[in-house]
């Protein structure tokens, strides 16, 4: 029979290539619900091709115009409660692939109801953590991570027993800026910051990759997955992006899972588990690839390893600050209001004024992330 899917967010980055994995499997995956929050144009499309039962568009305009486009077979489900109308009880895996704090309902929704999430978005897991592994236990849900770093680790970690793992490995590949001072990345333009070396992905993951606060909250994310403390998971600097993230054990072996830089790897993976599906992604080949490097991360010019390293060690809504500034000081550097280097002072300023709430609930803790962008207005 063939797995019902819905997908938050399939305008994506992420969203997109999910489809090509399912259009690679269609006789085992049907699309239940899409969403989009503006691009109804790549979701009219979507909905042409796929047929879903419900879509839901989060901007209201843009939703309204959607459902005058379409010949009424599709239910359309607007603004943000749409992304929670559209998890439906029949469904097998939600794919929640929407970028930022947005996915936070949509993921406790999919939990209480017992599924499986393939997790690409960070957001929610960072702010919300304890909650969603709580509410994981107690439902009998299930998180397969998407993020690539995660899905090695949750590869590596499969047979192992959690009190044999020394310490979690996660590789970053630098990011465009790799190398520089901080003096140089004062001038640093929009355009410099958008160019990864290695992937390509949705503009906010990748100025996060250039801050280096993509890994930050993956530090955050990789925390709450694998029950593994802050002071067990470093970060290794890997620029050929190769090994997605490796775990040491406590007698000393290094377990790593590698691969080509495609995110169609971790999305079949996550699709597909506890089977393995062929793909069309491309082989591997270490000859050509060649060298395999390593450097220590600097810690000093990309404050943002540090911050998150913080943000985990005090918990409650610490993460939740952070994630907030960086959402929202992202948002100016790529409006041009701010220059690169203030994504860090934003950052900085609002995790020095905070009090954190521990034990947060979901209300504490979108409270606070609105707090923080009143703040910052
Ligand atoms: N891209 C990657 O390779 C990658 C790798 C690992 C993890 N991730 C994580 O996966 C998530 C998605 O990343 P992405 O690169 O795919 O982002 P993206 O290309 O910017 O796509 C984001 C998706 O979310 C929708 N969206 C944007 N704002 C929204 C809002 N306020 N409410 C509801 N939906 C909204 C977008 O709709 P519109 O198209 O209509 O704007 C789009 O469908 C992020 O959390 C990211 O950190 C991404």
């Amino acid at each position: 029979m063939k797995k019902k899917v819905v997908l938050l967010g399939s305008t994506g980055s992420i969203g997109k290539q999910v489809l090509d994995v399912i259009d690679w499997n269609r006789d085992k995956y049907e699309i239940m619900g899409l969403s989009a929050n503006t691009n109804i144009e790549l979701l009219r499309q979507q909905i042409h091709k796929y047929r879903p039962e419900k879509v839901a568009v989060v901007d209201e305009s843009k939703g309204r115009k959607l459902k005058r486009l379409l010949d009424g077979k599709t239910e359309v489900l607007i603004g943000n409660e749409g992304m929670e109308d559209i998890i439906d009880e029949r469904a097998d895996i939600i794919f929640i692939s929407v970028v930022g704090i947005t996915a936070l309902k949509p993921v406790i929704k999919s939990i209480k109801l017992g599924k499986r999430i393939a997790l690409a978005n960070k957001e929610a897991i960072v702010t919300a953590g304890g909650i969603i592994k709580k509410l994981q236990r107690e439902h009998n849900g299930e998180i397969i991570p998407v993020d690539s770093e995660h899905c090695a680790i949750f590869q590596c970690i499969r047979q192992e027993k959690q009190g044999n793992v020394e310490r979690l490995i996660l590789t970053a590949s630098g990011g465009p800026f790799f190398g520089k001072t901080t003096k140089e990345l004062m001038t640093v333009s929009v355009e410099e910051a958008l160019k990864h070396p290695n992937w390509s992905m949705g503009k906010k993951i990748t100025i996060d990759s250039a801050t280096l606060m993509n890994k930050g909250l993956e530090i955050i994310e990789a925390s709450w997955l694998f029950g593994v403390p802050w002071n067990k998971i470093d970060v290794v600097i890997h620029p050929q992006s190769i090994i997605h993230s490796m775990v040491e054990y406590i007698d000393k072996s290094i377990i790593a899972q590698l691969g080509v830089s495609d995110m169609r790897l971790p999305i079949s993976f996550a699709l597909g588990y506890p089977d393995r599906k062929i793909n069309r992604v491309k082989r591997l080949d270490l000859v050509e690839v060649g060298k395999l490097e390593f450097f220590k991360p600097d810690r000093t010019t990309f404050k943002a390893l540090d911050y998150a390293y913080k943000a985990l060690q005090i918990g409650g809504t610490m993460p939740t600050v952070l994630n907030a500034a960086n959402e929202v000081a992202v948002d100016l550097f790529l409006k041009r209001k701010i220059k690169f280097t203030e994504i860090y002072e934003i950052i900085e300023g609002q995790m020095k004024r905070h009090v954190p709430v521990f034990n947060p609930s979901i209300e504490d803790i979108i409270n606070i992330d609105r707090q923080i962008r009143n703040n910052l207005l």
